[in-house]
């Protein structure tokens, strides 16, 4: 039983709610005030939370290069989910589980995912090629994030998305709801209270999505210590099938020979899940809207991707690092449209950026790297989609701290190269078997919840390639 409030303060709730919801931190006004001062500004959350938030290169990288904590006010209210896991963690603990994953996602280890990527991608286009029709386009963003959670689930937990068509696949809901709830309750003042935010009826949606994916990683994780109970199971597994992630965790020792307590596995677990699929789900949706809208460059890159196979059907590891065109497409796109568009941080010490200006410590700051990506004192005619930018001879005058999709310095994204490798593999096949072009009546609408969703969804018409 979940206690909830008398109706009388219930309705009280909602009203101030309302009344005291943040002002929506829009896209275009972030935009327009990037314009108008170069490297930062103030960010205000209902005037009670005050951010520096900054798109200068410069700026990006006196913060970012260090490994200041994540802006607590923000992350704690991912705890409830994904718990302390590497997404939360800072100090000593967030280094100790950083060193024991890392390992995790090398490319001895990623080489062995290509062929699942390839099988979910391929379950995703079966499906789509069922769906066609004619006149009417096809929204992929669900079917995009539900085939990276499938790989997900293959490659780094050796399980698999075990969804028919007739469930609503509770899982995948889940995820996607919980990052929508956790940008609301940013925005929304009252929530910023445990205790409102837990008598409210979406602090209740909100434990109800978590207990759905909490289930579900319990089971898993149960399953797999049962597995590896069994001695001779353990070396079988070993020699056989490289680790996966469950594996990592659940046979890591301390100095002192101890095992990660449960409660950290769990974490973990929870964290992949959520960093895992939406974002590189997120990414590849973008990218195929980009190539959509730009038949040129699509030509291209299939055209690079036959040459590249000849009469081979299935994408080898080794193809991956021959398709520079793909690439600079894929970068091009996580350019325009990060799947990550901010992060926010708090100095624990004060930092002095390039022009001389400082900011004490215990600031909050948040990179806006969708305004850094359209930043035009950075980037020539932002708004245009140029792979080119990202060719051999112009990486040269790329600021490091320009392009920031995954992040950089030491909280940068543990799975960058897992992340790239999904979106070539499912481009690829994509390309081969589809035309793809934009449906101009349902243009997409760029909001940010946590991740940079589109309110219409993204639409796009697919014509088979024979
Ligand atoms: C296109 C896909 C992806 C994008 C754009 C992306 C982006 C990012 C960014 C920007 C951060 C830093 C977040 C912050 O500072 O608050 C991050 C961290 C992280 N990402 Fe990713 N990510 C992607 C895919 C993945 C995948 C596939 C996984 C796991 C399988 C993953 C796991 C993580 C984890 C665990 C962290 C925390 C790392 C740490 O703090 O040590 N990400 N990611
Ligand atoms: C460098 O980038 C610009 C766009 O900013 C592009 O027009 C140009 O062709 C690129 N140069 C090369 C050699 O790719």
């Amino acid at each position: 039983m979940t206690p909830s409030l008398p109706e009388p303060l219930f309705s009280l709730c909602i009203f101030l709610k309302k009344s005291l919801q943040l002002q929506d931190q829009e896209l275009d006004k972030i935009l327009s005030w990037a314009e108008k001062y170069p490297c930062a500004h103030s960010l205000w959350f209902g005037g009670f939370l005050g951010f520096l938030n900054i798109y200068h290169p410069e700026y990006a990288k006196a913060v970012y290069r260090r490994a200041d904590p994540k802006a607590g006010d923000f992350y704690d209210f991912f705890v409830p989910w994904i718990g302390k896991g590497l997404v939360v963690l800072h100090g000593p603990k967030w280094f100790q589980h950083r060193r024991l994953l890392t390992p995790a996602f090398h490319n001895d280890i990623l080489k062995s995912y290509v062929s699942l990527m390839a099988d979910s991608s391929k379950v995703m286009l079966d499906k789509w090629e069922k769906r066609i029709t004619k006149d009417k386009s096809l929204d992929i963003f669900e079917d995009v994030c539900l085939m990276t959670l499938d790989s997900l689930l293959k490659c780094t937990f050796s399980t698999g998305l075990k969804v028919r068509s007739s469930d609503k696949t509770t899982l995948p809901t889940a995820i996607h709801d919980l990052t929508a709830m956790i940008q609301q309750r940013i925005k929304t003042f009252l929530y910023h209270n445990d205790l409102i935010y837990w008598f409210s009826p979406h602090g209740r949606r909100f434990r109800n999505a978590c207990r759905i994916i909490h289930c579900n990683t319990e089971k898993m994780i149960k399953e797999r210590k049962e597995r590896l109970k069994d001695k001779r199971e353990l070396e079988n597994i070993q020699k056989k099938r490289r680790l996966d992630i469950l594996d990592i965790l659940l046979c890591a020792k301390d100095e002192n020979g101890e095992g990660l307590p449960d409660e950290d596995i769990s974490a973990e677990t929870d964290t992949l899940m959520f960093g895992g699929h939406d974002t590189t789900g997120t990414g590849i949706s973008w990218l195929l809207y980009c190539l959509a809208l730009h038949p040129e460059h699509q030509q291209r890159c299939r055209e690079e991707i036959k040459e590249i196979l000849g009469d081979r059907e299935t994408i080898q590891w080794n193809d991956l690092s021959n398709m520079p065109y793909i690439t600079m497409c894929i970068k091009e796109s996580l350019r325009l449209y990060p799947p990550v568009p901010q992060m926010y941080r708090q100095l624990n010490q004060p930092v002095t950026f390039f022009d001389g200006r400082t900011l004490p410590e215990g600031s909050l700051v948040s990179l806006h790297v969708y305004a850094l990506h359209r930043n035009p004192t950075v980037w020539k005619d932002p708004e245009v989609f140029d792979p080119l930018r990202f060719s051999q001879d112009n990486l040269s005058d790329q600021h490091s701290f320009a392009f920031l999709p995954f992040s950089a310095g030491p909280r940068n994204c543990i799975a960058q190269q897992f992340a790239m490798t999904e979106m070539k593999v499912s481009l690829a096949l994509t390309l081969l078997r589809f035309e793809l072009s934009p449906d101009l009546n349902k243009p997409p609408n760029e909001v940010v919840q946590l991740l940079l969703r589109s309110t219409t969804g993204i639409h796009l018409h697919l014509k088979k390639l024979s």
